[in-house]
């Protein structure tokens, strides 16, 4: 099953996402995650695109179109993916039409004051990249991961001015996939607003899985 999970930053698309890997058994392809790792390992790409993620703005397309192709082109892709944070413009949108062909995009439904409550909150291991919340998720031991024993850390663009940048890029240039996928026929819609286990049973129902 070729899946996108389209919605505001925060709005628990890769907390959900890594339960639907155990679920469907397909890979989960994070565009931010894959830039992440690359400005870890300070490769060509991590250079070019660290202030731009750190500020909260978009990579170009053209880079990340490549980045995409390419990557659905891994024999794991063949029984479906998970692709999280991707698209992101009208322009991904249709050149990914062009490489793949999608089953659902399934959109994240969630106020901006919740939305904000999770970014702020937010807590990333370093090592095994899970998605912990001070407040709502907070490992047992401050600054640790519970699962893998990882550093825990606060991401760069989890930063006030930055948050408000990326629901604002959000708003401009990513909400108007909503109605261009509406239009195809392949959107979901799911309330993010519920726990993750809730969040879980709805998007089974939504997908026709229970
Ligand atoms: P990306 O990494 O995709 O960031 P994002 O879209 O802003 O989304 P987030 O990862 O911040 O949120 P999420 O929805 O995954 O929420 P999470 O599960 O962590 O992109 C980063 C940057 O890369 C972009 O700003 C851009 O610069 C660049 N980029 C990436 N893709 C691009 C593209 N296609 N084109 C151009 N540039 C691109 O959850 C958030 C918090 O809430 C966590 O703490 C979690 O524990 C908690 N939480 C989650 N679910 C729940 C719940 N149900 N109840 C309570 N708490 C919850
Ligand atoms: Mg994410």
């Amino acid at each position: 099953m070729n899946l996108v999970f389209l919605g505001p930053p925060g709005a628990g698309k890769g907390t959900l996402a890594i339960r639907v890997v155990d679920l469907l058994k397909i890979p989960h392809i994070s565009t931010g995650n894959i830039f992440r790792e690359a400005i870890a390992a300070k490769t060509r790409l991590g250079l070019k695109v660290k202030e731009i993620i750190e500020s909260g703005g978009l990579v170009d397309d053209i880079t990340t179109i490549e980045l995409v192709r390419e990557r659905l082109g891994h024999s794991d892709t063949a029984g479906g993916y998970i692709l999280d944070g991707f698209p992101r413009t009208i322009p991904q949108a249709d050149a990914l039409a062009v490489f793949s062909k999608l089953d659902y995009v399934v959109n994240f439904d969630l106020p901006d004051t919740i939305v904000i409550d999770r970014l702020s909150g937010r807590r990333v291991c370093r090592k095994c990249g899970f998605n912990w919340h001070a407040a709502f998720n907070p490992p047992s031991k401050e600054g640790l991961c519970d699962k893998c024993g990882g550093e825990v850390y606060i991401r760069d663009d989890d930063k006030p001015e930055s948050i408000k940048k990326r629901l604002e890029v959000y708003r401009s240039q990513t909400e108007p996939l909503i109605a261009y996928y509406r239009e195809k026929g392949n959107l979901v819609d799911i309330d993010a607003s519920p726990q993750v286990d809730a969040i879980l049973v709805n998007f089974k129902k939504a997908l026709k899985l229970s």
